[in-house]
This record gives structure tokens, C-alpha cells and sequence, in this order.
């Protein structure tokens, strides 16, 4: 695997050039994994089936889980969506609102795709990120790139190349190193249906952010607020973002929270006889002083208390792969209100990580 590290700071014209080799990979049918502001993506030329396939073979992915196709301009939109298809208003106003950005459209599947992008699908995944990288890459290929998350299937998405690497390196032909992922939870799953706009997957994309720009009612699919149905993104059903340790996550009021962390620690540790426990916390400094029954060697992340969802957002992934790294047995974390802002994507993730052993206090 080849590694090129790109600095984002750099003009388009020197951007261009440094991507070059690599894009011209990716449009030959070559597996390049590459930075965008969500997290890192596994990309692959969206109209070469073979390489597609290579991506599912490479991350160990159901072959029932459709692909998000990433695009540079909106021209390569044209080449997503069959011959002719007219944008409607509300698909119109979301891309002017939040593209480029972590948002993901589905739109009609045009003839041009690879068809493992879409398994059984009549809709395909749009999307146009942020990230200066990931769109010059795009661009020099000239080609959509179909990419999920560039993590094995189930583990932590990653949020740095070192992550990748891990989970790919022997898999991949390339791998675009450009840092940390800015939002770190993936992009927002969107459905324009007739009356409503349908959130498949929470992202970073919020709801309320997505409720001031269209005008008809924003909806989460009933499989994340009920759990019943079956979801109708394919891959919210997989066990997802689970790192090897338990995780265990407690919301609420913040002295509640605090005390109940500390409450697990204390019994936790009475019992150390029986099993080994190695603690890792997650929690806002304020949190600091309740939790004073901490190991002495136990691993810890402290974020700032102003900023804790967005922070929390950013880092989760990486926390979560540190501490397997270093042992921990137990991961408990102060969670957020999951009916607010970006915290719904948060909590969405350590749901499934945590495999539901999420408190309300
Ligand atoms: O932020 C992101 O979206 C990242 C970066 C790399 O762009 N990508 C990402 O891809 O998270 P992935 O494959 O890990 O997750 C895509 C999600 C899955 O839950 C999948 O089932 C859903 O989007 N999805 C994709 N295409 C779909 C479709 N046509 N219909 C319904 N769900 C779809
Ligand atoms: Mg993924």
C-alpha cells in the first residue's frame, strides 16, 4: 500500500498534483482509501463493477449493503441518475443548503453505476463532501467514487489514516493521509419522500439543521425511534462501531450521570476478583471530581464542557480504538441528549456500540 500524505491548506493547482498518481488509480480500478470530513472512505471508480466488488471482499461487507456514491461536481450527478431525471424542488434545496457537506441524497440509480453499488436498490446514495481532498481526488479521477466507511465491517469507523491502515492496509493500492476527519460521526442518510423527508442514518447533518431548509415535515425511519421495523438503510441492522471492550453510556442530568459512573466503578472494582477490569471513561471535566475511584493507570478522556457533543462527535471513534488498544475491559461514557442536535447521531452510534446498554438517569 502506498501511502501519500496531502496537506488540505495547499492551493488546487499544487492539490492536483500531489493527487495525480493516486486519482488516476482510483479511475483505473484501484482501491484508494482518502480523507473526508466525516470519516475516512474505501474508494473505488463507481462505474467499474469489479472494483466495487473489491471494496465488500476488502471490508468483509454484506453484500445486501448499497454504497454511497461521492461526487466532486454536479455534473457528475448527472452521471448517478438515469438519462433525463429532473431534480425536484426539495432535492434542490438540500444540495444548495448543504452540499458540498455531510448530507446523502438518494436518488433514482441511473444506468452508468456498477450495480454492487446499489444491491437491490432503486435508489443510490449521493453525496458531495466537504473535505478539499477528497473532491480534487474525485475530480482528477473524473469518475464518481463509491466508498463507505474504510473500517472492517462492524469495528469503529476511522477518523485517521493510522486507522485505515489497521483495518485495510494489506487490502488497499493507496491510502490519502489527511489528517483527522473534522465531524467524525458519517454523513446524514436522506429520503425525499412525497410528503416528508425520511432520516435514514443520523449524521452530521442535524435534524433541525435539515427542518430549516425544506418545507415539508423532517422525519427520523420509525427502525430508530421504535427499533421495530426493519430499517430501511440496510446497514443500520448490523452491529456497528463496537470496539472489542463493553461500552456502557448514562445520560441525563450531568451530577446524576456522574454519580452513577462512579457507582459502576465503585462495584465494578469491588468485584475485580472475579474478572479483570480495566476502566476507560469518557466524560465533560466537569465530571472530573465525581469519578474520584478511577484507577490510578486507568485510561481517560476529559473534553472541554462547553463544546462536549461536538468534541464527543469528533473524537468518539478514535477514543473507542485507543482503549481497545490498551487493554480496557469497559468503556463507560457520559453520553448526550439524543434528541438534540448532532446528538442524535452520537447516540445512534453508541447505541449500537454499547449493543442498547444505554441509561437514562
Ligand atoms: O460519511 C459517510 O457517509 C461516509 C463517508 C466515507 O462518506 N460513508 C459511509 O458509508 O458511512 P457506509 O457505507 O459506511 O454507510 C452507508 C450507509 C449504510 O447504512 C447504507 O445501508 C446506507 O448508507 N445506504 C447507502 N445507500 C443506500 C440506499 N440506496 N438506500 C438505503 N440506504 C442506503
Ligand atoms: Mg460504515
Amino acid at each position: 500500500m502506498q501511502r501519500f500524505v496531502v496537506d488540505e491548506q495547499l492551493s488546487d493547482l499544487e492539490l492536483t498534483t500531489a493527487l495525480h498518481e493516486p486519482a488516476m488509480a482510483l479511475r483505473n480500478g484501484e482501491l484508494v482509501a482518502f480523507p473526508t470530513e466525516t470519516v475516512y472512505g474505501l474508494g473505488a471508480n463507481a462505474f467499474d463493477e469489479a472494483a466495487v466488488r473489491r471494496i465488500f471482499a476488502a471490508k468483509r461487507r454484506p453484500v445486501d449493503n448499497p454504497l454511497i456514491v461521492h461526487i466532486a461536481t454536479m455534473d457528475q450527478l448527472r452521471d448517478c441518475v438515469p438519462a433525463g431525471y429532473v431534480i425536484n424542488e426539495v432535492e434542490r434545496a438540500l444540495m444548495e443548503a448543504f452540499w458540498p457537506g455531510p448530507l446523502t441524497i438518494l436518488v433514482p440509480v441511473g444506468p452508468l453505476l456498477a450495480p454492487s453499488v446499489h444491491p437491490s436498490q432503486a435508489s443510490v446514495g449521493v453525496r458531495m463532501p466537504a473535505h478539499r481532498i477528497a473532491r480534487a481526488l474525485i475530480e482528477v479521477a473524473g469518475v464518481p467514487v463509491a466508498a463507505p466507511s474504510a473500517n472492517t465491517s462492524g469495528k469503529p469507523s476511522p477518523t485517521q489514516a493510522n486507522a485505515v491502515a489497521e483495518d485495510l492496509g494489506d487490502a488497499l493500492w493507496g491510502l490519502v493521509d489527511g489528517g483527522l476527519s473534522d465531524v467524525g460521526v458519517e454523513s446524514t442518510v436522506v429520503s425525499v419522500e412525497q410528503n416528508q423527508l425520511l432520516i435514514l442514518r443520523p449524521g452530521g447533518v442535524t435534524r433541525e439543521m435539515l427542518a430549516a431548509t425544506v418545507d415539508v415535515p423532517v422525519v427520523l425511519d420509525a427502525y430508530l425511534t421504535h427499533g421495530s421495523d426493519a430499517p430501511r438503510a440496510p446497514g443500520m441492522k448490523y452491529r456497528h462501531y463496537a470496539p472489542e471492550a463493553n461500552v456502557h453510556v448514562w445520560w441525563g442530568d450531568a451530577d446524576r450521570v456522574g454519580e452513577a459512573m462512579s457507582h459502576f466503578l465503585q462495584t465494578q472494582q469491588e468485584s475485580e476478583r472475579e474478572r479483570a477490569f480495566a476502566p476507560a471513561v469518557v466524560a465533560p471535566r466537569a465530571l472530573k471530581s465525581h469519578l474520584p475511584s478511577l484507577h490510578q493507570a486507568a485510561l481517560q478522556a476529559f473534553l472541554p464542557d462547553s463544546d462536549y457533543e461536538r468534541t464527543l462527535a469528533q473524537s468518539l471513534y478514535a477514543l473507542l480504538r485507543t482503549f481497545d488498544h490498551n487493554g480496557a475491559t469497559d468503556i463507560l461514557i457520559a453520553g448526550v441528549n439524543p434528541a438534540h442536535g448532532i446528538g442524535t447521531a452520537v447516540m445512534n452510534r453508541l447505541d449500537k456500540a454499547s449493543e442498547g446498554r444505554i441509561y437514562a438517569v
